[in-house]
């Protein structure tokens, strides 16, 4: 285990339970709909390790992928409390089925920008997709989550795709950094 890890709260092998059940969750949700033809949309840079295990897991519908690239904290480990679209989707969303899929959901900022945003563009329908969701320190209001892999206390989290100034995103499961890293 890294040294800058004062925990972990998710092993590799509970990520991967996780990620299967969450995924069949989703397929059965979509089947139920009679929806068969999905795009699932990976926020970068965090949830591509999460997005690439799970979509794994939604093999018998009609799925295509793209990804979009929004503003991260930078190297603190506070929220700036604006999300910007740095690169948008290539592919055409109006009329689609669209699946966001994000790793954590901390202040609701950014999500509520990617929502507004798919909104915009005249998707059928949206759904959320989280591996972790952090409430407690939620600012926006009325963001539903539609998937959410697990609940998070108020501690910054690295590992399987979070980051920190960039690093510990290999880190194959998740764990509570340790404040000393980012309190210097
Ligand atoms: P929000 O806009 O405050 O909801 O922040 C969402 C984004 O902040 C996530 O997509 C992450 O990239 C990042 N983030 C929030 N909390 C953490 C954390 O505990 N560890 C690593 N990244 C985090
Ligand atoms: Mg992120």
């Amino acid at each position: 285990m890294s040294k800058d890890i004062s925990q972990v709260l998710y092993s590799a092998e509970e990520l991967a339970q996780r990620v299967e059940a969450l995924g069949k969750e989703i397929s059965q949700y979509y089947k139920k709909e009679h929806i068969n033809s999905l795009l699932v949309v990976s926020v970068l840079r965090g949830s591509v390790i999460f997005f690439s295990d799970l979509i794994r897991h939604i093999d018998d519908l009609d799925l295509e992928f793209d990804f979009i690239t929004i503003s991260s904290y930078g190297s603190s480990a506070e929220t700036c409390g604006k999300a910007d679209i740095l690169n948008d989707v290539a592919e055409k969303v109006a009329g689609r089925h669209v699946l966001i899929v994000e790793d954590i959901i901390d202040t609701g900022i950014t999500m509520a920008a990617v929502v507004e945003r798919f909104l915009a563009k005249g998707v059928k329908s949206l759904k959320l997709c989280t591996l972790l969701d952090k409430p407690v320190r939620r600012k926006v209001q009325n963001l539903k989550i539609d998937f959410c892999g697990f609940e998070v206390p108020d501690q910054f989290i690295v590992g399987y795709g979070l980051d920190y100034a960039g690093r510990y995103r290999q880190l194959p499961y998740i764990g509570v950094l340790a404040p000393s890293v980012y309190k210097k």
